[in-house]
């Protein structure tokens, strides 16, 4: 069985980058492969382990640090884990780059706003702009781009599927995957 070696892949972006689409289409692969994966969505999350949680700095903040502490767990029992959640704070996904140390794959799923908003897969940046949501990421909330991420999937100009490939091929280079 491949997937021995646990690693986080830690997805930031905007609301609508496609966090979730990507993540989808590497377990489907994963799974072709025989390999393990667990994924932390932030949807879900905040369902269940956050839920109750809002969109204030500090609940944000939380809500992350729950995320990065369950992924540490499995990643550091041979776990690999996809986290899909904005994680908009430089700080606490450096925090949690220093938690899980040599085996945290920083991936930004890049988009501009005016792209995620054109898509508005969910509605919220409609939402948002009218005032409805506050505190919206890239709206009325801060994104802080990742300065150093080992993987920056562009999704302005690839289909997910060049993006999903593309961090397979990372996850091969890096010696995380074996080679199909
Ligand atoms: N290269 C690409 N990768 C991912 N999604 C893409 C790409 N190109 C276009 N899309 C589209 O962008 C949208 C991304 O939506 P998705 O729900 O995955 O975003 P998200 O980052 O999970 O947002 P949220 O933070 O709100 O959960 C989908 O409609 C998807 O089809
Ligand atoms: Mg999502």
């Amino acid at each position: 069985m491949t997937g021995e070696k646990g690693f986080t892949l830690w997805f930031t972006g905007l609301s609508g980058a496609g966090k979730t689409t990507i993540s989808k289409l590497l377990v489907e692969e994963l799974h072709r492969r025989n390999a393990r994966i667990e994924v932390l969505d932030g949807d879900v999350i905040r369902e269940n382990l956050s839920k109750g949680l809002g969109f204030s700095k500090e609940d944000r903040d939380t809500n992350i640090r729950r995320i990065a502490f369950v992924a540490n767990l499995l990643s550091r029992n041979g776990v690999p884990v996809i986290t899909a959640a904005i994680s908009p704070y430089r700080e606490i996904r450096d925090e949690a780059r220093q938690m899980m140390d040599g085996r945290f794959i920083e991936i930004y799923v890049k988009a501009s706003v005016e792209a995620c908003e054109e898509r508005d897969v969910k509605g919220l940046y409609a939402k948002a702009r009218s005032g409805e949501i506050k505190e919206f990421t890239g709206v009325s909330d801060p994104y802080e781009e990742p300065v150093d991420p080992e993987i920056t999937v562009e999704t302005e100009a690839q289909t997910p599927e060049e993006s999903a490939q593309q961090i397979i091929d990372y996850l091969e280079k890096h010696g995380w995957l074996s080679h199909n």
